[in-house]
């Protein structure tokens, strides 16, 4: 039987909160990432929030990553469904330890499609979702649910590794299971930009209500 303790002992960060009231942003990483990478990014996001980022489970020559692929954009589906369900386990698990309100989570690449797995396969979850430059992680439509959690997704226009279409498909299926989405398409790639930054930061803000609100599962 797999144990708190267990759960726990997958590399993480926390940093407690600094101030009362602010939901706590879980940092999910990029390929070749890891806890620490996206702390600072968290802090300028919302510097007096509880701030939670676990390490991807899975190695890829070496590169952490929080589920397996097959090749570039092409998912290994049942690892994505198991990975997903484990990180579900490890916020629960995390929101019990310290005493955790449910999370927002700001996912970059490949962490912004498993906070979008999370989004589909456990739409009580999250108090929300920050996807950058994400894809669709399932191909099938996922099942209509009425979930209402607020989702930020932004996309580049540029971005050689998510077409639009795949974008656009990410935030019907999200639709789909009730999240409210607002899309963005920004004049970027891949990577982040300051608008990015300037956006989420004042999408975190327009949603503070929501989020204080949201009764989500643990
Ligand atoms: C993924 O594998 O999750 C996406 O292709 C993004 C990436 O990590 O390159």
């Amino acid at each position: 039987m797999t144990t708190t303790t267990d759960i726990l002992a997958r590399p993480h960060r926390f940093e407690p909160a600094t101030a009362p009231g602010r939901p706590p942003l879980l940092l999910l990483h990029g390929t070749g990432g890891d806890e620490t990478d996206l702390l600072p990014l968290g802090r300028t996001l919302a510097p007096e929030a509880a701030l939670l980022s676990p390490r991807g489970s899975v190695l890829e020559n070496g590169m952490p990553r929080f589920f397996r692929r097959l090749r570039e954009g092409v998912f290994d589906e049942a690892d994505l469904a198991r990975r997903t369900d484990e990180l579900a386990e490890f916020i629960a698990a995390a929101r019990a330890e310290y005493g955790l309100a449910a999370p927002v989570a700001v996912g970059f690449s490949n962490g912004a499609n498993i906070a979008a797995a999370l989004l589909l396969r456990h739409p009580g979850v999250l108090a929300g979702g920050v996807l950058l430059r994400a894809m669709r992680p399932f191909a099938a439509a996922p099942a209509p649910a009425r979930s209402g959690t607020p989702v930020l997704l932004l996309s580049g226009a540029m971005d050689p590794i998510v077409p639009a279409a795949n974008s656009e498909g990410l935030a019907t299926d999200l639709e789909r299971v009730g999240a409210r989405v607002t899309r963005q398409v920004l004049p970027a790639s891949h990577g982040l930009t300051q608008s990015d930054l300037r956006i989420t930061a004042e999408w975190l803000a327009a949603e503070a209500q929501a989020f204080s609100g949201s009764s989500t599962e643990t």
